[in-house]
């Protein structure tokens, strides 16, 4: 695997409790000859303290789960990042949906998100390029650095998808069937492109303070393509319909002045 290189803006916030973000990532490991598939899903949780919460099945046969769990990184009393490796038996290959909801993200966004949301499409069935279940975008982080910032205030969010599709980012959208988040107001002071950079730029002093950046990625095929259920159902697949999406979704902390160090955290993926 390639190794790509995400910087995220910042959580650094010592209010209490609290959600800080997450992401989800997903592999298909094997089809069994009973048409049943085995499904690698990895998602990472920032809290303010270290615990463990499951995510639930939204949509679809969601199969059985085994799981491992553990803590990537802390810093005690102020933010706790865990991930958990989840396998699931799923009876067939046709698409589940995967949700992350409950209240209270960090206190005070300046984007007033209070309750989070986080959802993820899995398709698992046959492309007709490839002669394999999908993967979704693989953007698997782990804090590593707090760097103090200067005026950079422009970041990538870089994704890798192992089956050569155009990955994507957007915000969540909460009209649309899945209700990515609730609700999915984007900061005002963040710009994102659709190929996942994102610019910050506070303008004034009342932009200071935590946002919740709730995004989507999704995985788009280069040219069209037809996904076969274990059943035999098609579906065409365009380079405008996204195949997959997971959520990316973490706190920002905006400052004004360069000089007083836009909290920055490097978060390298594997
Ligand atoms: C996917 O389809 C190809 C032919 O298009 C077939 O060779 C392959 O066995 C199928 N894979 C699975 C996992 O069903
Ligand atoms: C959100 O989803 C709805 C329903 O699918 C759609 O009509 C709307 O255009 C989407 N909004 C954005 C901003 O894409
Ligand atoms: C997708 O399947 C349809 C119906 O079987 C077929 O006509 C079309 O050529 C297929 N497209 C691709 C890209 O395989």
């Amino acid at each position: 695997m390639s190794q790509p290189l995400l910087l995220l803006l910042l959580v650094c916030s010592s209010q209490a409790s609290h959600f800080y973000g997450t992401v989800m990532t997903y592999y298909p490991k094997n089809t069994n000859a009973d048409g049943s598939v085995t499904v690698v899903i990895r998602y990472k949780l920032n809290f303010h303290n270290c615990g463990f919460n499951s995510w639930t099945c939204l949509s679809g046969n969601c199969g059985s789960e085994t799981s491992v769990q553990g803590t990537v990184d802390e810093e005690s009393s102020i933010w706790c990042q865990t991930e958990r490796i989840s396998t699931r038996l799923v009876p067939s290959n046709a698409p589940f949906g995967l949700v992350f909801a409950s209240n209270s993200w960090i206190s005070n966004t300046k984007n007033n998100i209070v309750n989070w949301r986080a959802v993820t499409l899995v398709e698992l069935r046959n492309r007709s390029d490839t002669g394999q279940a999908n993967t979704s975008p693989q953007t698997t982080i782990l804090p590593a650095v707090r760097v103090p910032s200067n005026c950079q205030r422009d970041f990538n969010l870089l994704a890798f998808d192992p089956d050569g599709d155009e990955v994507r980012c957007r915000y969540g959208n909460d009209t649309s069937p899945l209700n990515e988040c609730n609700p999915c107001t984007p900061p005002s002071v963040l710009s994102l492109s659709s190929s996942c950079s994102l610019s910050f730029s506070p303008t004034i002093s009342s932009n200071e303070g935590p946002y919740a950046v709730q995004l989507v990625m999704e995985d788009f095929p280069r040219q069209t393509i037809n996904l076969t259920q274990t059943s035999g159902s098609q579906e065409e697949k365009t380079t405008i319909d996204a195949i997959s999406k997971i959520p990316v979704q973490f706190a920002l902390r905006g400052k004004i002045s360069c000089f007083d160090s836009l909290d920055l955290w490097l978060i390298f993926t594997e």
